[in-house]
């Protein structure tokens, strides 16, 4: 993995200790930066990971850059963390599905900048952090994992940045976990179902690709139209049939937020859906 950075890198320094070398689902080989003075730089170089300055003299130059540094080192997903220019349609469009970004809002709320004052102006009781696919607008790609803080009486937006960042530091390296063990795809990674999964909104869209991935990785292919179906147009008891329909939407519920109530459940279901649908959640919970 390649992470590209800005700035101080707290998250990149969460991905680097989750993800080290020799790791056995992924280590971060690579760090980029547009600027000298990045922490991020020093906080991968003082781990003996590579760290380059790469000049922003244009999208194009650096983005050729990196591009060549990427095969170079034989990097599969690129992670952007807190980096702070906007990449190019092009350079966007040949990794997709490979490269993630996070943004400190429960997106698609609060896309763009200055995230925190806005959450706090507008008077929100919660907020959160969002991983995502990064697609060609801005902050808008298939959502993978999404977080949630509240906002308390008496907060500012440094507090409140405080309180996401350390949300962030475990989602960051969960949403990593979740892609490189296939059980986050975006939707074009569906064939066909892709544009039903498209028209959804966006965070049933994110509990659909995780439920469908989890299929897909049990060898139920065959189950996924179904799936589908009963999120789109969900009719009571419908769909809630097939105990492996059901195992997979309780799975990626979980996946993303480890209730204990729907842990009980999970440990309920009959069995042969229970050992595949505890099995998905230690290995995503595990850091290893
Ligand atoms: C994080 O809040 C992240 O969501 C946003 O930029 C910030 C980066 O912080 N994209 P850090 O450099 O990782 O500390």
């Amino acid at each position: 993995m390649a992470v590209f950075a800005s700035g101080r890198g707290t998250n990149l320094e969460a991905l680097l200790q989750a993800f080290p070398q020799g790791h056995p689902l992924g280590e971060v080989v690579l760090v980029l930066s547009d600027n000298p003075e990045a922490f991020a730089l020093e906080r991968a170089r003082g781990r003996g990971v590579e760290a380059l300055f790469l000049p922003w003299r244009g999208r194009r130059a650096f983005e050729g850059e990196a591009l060549a540094l990427l095969a170079e080192r034989r990097v599969d997903l690129v992670l952007l963390a807190g980096f702070l220019r906007l990449l190019s349609p092009a350079f966007v469009g040949r990794w997709y599905g490979r490269l993630l970004n996070i943004h400190p809002s429960l997106l698609p709320d609060y896309p763009g900048l200055r995230v925190h004052q806005r959450v706090l102006q507008a008077g929100e009781r919660e907020t959160g952090s969002t991983v995502h696919f990064v697609d060609q607008g801005m902050d808008t790609g298939p959502i993978v994992l999404q977080g949630r803080v509240p906002v308390l009486p008496g907060d500012t937006p440094e507090l409140l940045e405080r309180r996401v960042l350390r949300l962030e530091h475990r989602l960051y390296p969960k949403a990593v976990r979740l892609v490189l063990l296939g059980l986050a795809r975006p939707p074009e990674a569906f064939g066909p179902l892709a544009p039903s999964l498209l028209a959804l909104p966006p965070r049933e869209r994110a509990l659909g690709l995780k439920a469908l991935a989890l299929l897909r990785a049990w060898g139920r292919e065959d189950l996924l139209g179904e799936a589908l179906q009963a999120l789109a147009a969900p009719q009571p008891g419908e769909g809630g049939r097939d105990p492996w329909v059901r195992g997979a939407f309780l799975a990626a519920h979980l996946l993303a937020c480890p209730h204990p109530a729907l842990k009980e459940e999970a440990a309920e279901l009959p069995e042969p859906v229970r050992g595949p649908v505890l099995g998905a959640l230690k290995r995503v919970e595990s850091p290893l």
